[in-house]
Formats: structure tokens, C-alpha cells, sequence
């Protein structure tokens, strides 16, 4: 497998795992055994960022909106969340992954809740990548619980409300200490965001491919990586900007 100049490795990169439905339904499995497929393909893309020296990966295992599914499949997914914090860490830990969980977590149930949150903290030390598993997770509840610290900063008379720009601001963000998001991925062949890191997109390069998560392996995050490097990231300034700039 060729290796991109280091330059051009993002540093962070954010997928939205999806396809796991049709993948199982080409098979004429449930659902979730799809879901139980896509295992494999986290761990691909794990070692593929290990490799590649991406300092962060956010995936998107479950939405806000994701609720709305039928109950049998929630839960299905909800054990096999269990299932994998039981089977992954260990194995993540050697690797030198630190683990996070980003979204609602009140909305588990305990005994979830508690090994999420041992994981994080038993990986906490952990500098080769930083992985964020997001679920419960939405954008827009991502920048409310952000707005809602800074009020309460400011009626604890802590902060004025002047000092809130964009810096203070997403430092309330669930990834306020990882690096910018670089690179946003989704399959399934579908192209919107549902409700995933709307404030972190901002600048982010985004890329699709029709390829259904189950499916995604270390190749296909390296024909991504090969996309995101060929690309000139303006950021507002002309393309001869950029040149000099680079040049220098
Ligand atoms: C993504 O796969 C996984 C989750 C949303 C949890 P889907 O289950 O959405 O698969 P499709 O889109 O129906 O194929
Ligand atoms: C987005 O996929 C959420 C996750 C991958 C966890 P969905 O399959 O839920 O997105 P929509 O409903 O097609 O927009
Ligand atoms: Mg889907």
C-alpha cells in the first residue's frame, strides 16, 4: 500500500458509517447483521489511521434521529455497543487508541454508560490516535450544549457575554481538544450530513463514495486519502495565495 507524503494526511478524519441496511438486505439478513458486519470495517479504519498517522477519528455510530428506528433494531444496536466495548478495548488499549464518546449519554442505560465511560478513562493516556465514537450524537444538540455552558458561565458572572467568539466558544464543543476536522467521509453512496459535526465541517473536505460501510476497508480509506490530498484548501484566499505560501 503506497503511503501519501505525510503533508497530506489529514489530521482528522470524520466518517459517517452508513449502508449496513442495504449491505444485509443484498444478503437477505436482517439488519443487523449488517450493523454486526460493519465491526470489521472500524477496525480497518483504525488500523489504516494508526498507519497513515492520523492524529483522530470521529465515526458516527448512532444519531440523535436514530432513535426513530424500530425497536428490535435499537436494540440490537445497543447490545452490540455492549459487545464491542467488551471484545475492542483490550485491543485498542495495546494499539495506544484513546477512546471517547461524544454525544447524550444520559440516554443509556447505566451499565452502558459506565463501561463507556471506563473505557475513556482507562485509554485516557493513550497518544497514538485519538478515537471518537459518536452516538446519541447530533450537530445541532452539539452546538446547543455548547451555547448552554457559555450562558451559564455568564450567569455564574463568570465570563462576559463579549468574550464569547468563536475560540471560547467551541471550547464548550464535545471536540473541542482534537485537531480540526480535515477530512469528512461518508458511504453508502448517499450525500448529506444527518445531523453529524455541523460546527467541525465548516472547512472540512468532503468525500463520498458509494461503497457500503461493511464493505470499507484499509483501500478504500487510502482512495479517500489520495482525494483529500489532491485537493488545494483555499480557506478564502485565491488558489496563487495558497502557492506563495506554500512556496515559502
Ligand atoms: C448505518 O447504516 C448505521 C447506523 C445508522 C446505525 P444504516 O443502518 O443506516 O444502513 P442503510 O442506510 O439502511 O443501508
Ligand atoms: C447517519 O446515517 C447516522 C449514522 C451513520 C450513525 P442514517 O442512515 O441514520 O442517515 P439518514 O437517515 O439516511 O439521513
Ligand atoms: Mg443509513
Amino acid at each position: 500500500m503506497t503511503t501519501t507524503t505525510l503533508k497530506h494526511i489529514p489530521r482528522h478524519i470524520g466518517i459517517v458509517m452508513d449502508g449496513n441496511g442495504r449491505w444485509a438486505k443484498a444478503r437477505r439478513r436482517p439488519r443487523s447483521f449488517g450493523h454486526n458486519a460493519g465491526r470489521k470495517a472500524v477496525r480497518e479504519v483504525v488500523e489504516g489511521c494508526i498507519r497513515q498517522g492520523v492524529e483522530a477519528l470521529t465515526l458516527f455510530a448512532f444519531s440523535s434521529e436514530n432513535w426513530q428506528r424500530p425497536p428490535d433494531e435499537v436494540g440490537a444496536l445497543l447490545e452490540l455497543f455492549m459487545l464491542a466495548l467488551d471484545k475492542e478495548v483490550d485491543e485498542l488499549d495495546q494499539n495506544g487508541v484513546r477512546l471517547r464518546f461524544i454525544g447524550d449519554l444520559s440516554a443509556f442505560d447505566k451499565a452502558l454508560h459506565k463501561r463507556m465511560v471506563e473505557a475513556a478513562k482507562r485509554t485516557a493516556g493513550n497518544t497514538k490516535l485519538q478515537l471518537n465514537i459518536a452516538v446519541n450524537y447530533g450537530g445541532r444538540w452539539d452546538v446547543v450544549q455548547a451555547a448552554r455552558q457559555a450562558a451559564m458561565a455568564v450567569a455564574r458572572g463568570e465570563l462576559a457575554v463579549d468574550a464569547i467568539d468563536e475560540a471560547a466558544f467551541e471550547r464548550w464543543t464535545s471536540l473541542a481538544e482534537v485537531p480540526p476536522l480535515d477530512l469528512f467521509i461518508r458511504t453508502g453512496g448517499d450525500h448529506r450530513i444527518s445531523n453529524f459535526l455541523l460546527w467541525q465541517l465548516a472547512y472540512a473536505e468532503l468525500y463520498f463514495t458509494e461503497t457500503l460501510w461493511p464493505d470499507f476497508n484499509q483501500t478504500s480509506l487510502q482512495l479517500a486519502i489520495n482525494d483529500f490530498a489532491r485537493r488545494e484548501r483555499r480557506f478564502g484566499r485565491t488558489g496563487d495565495q495558497v502557492a506563495q505560501a506554500a512556496a515559502r
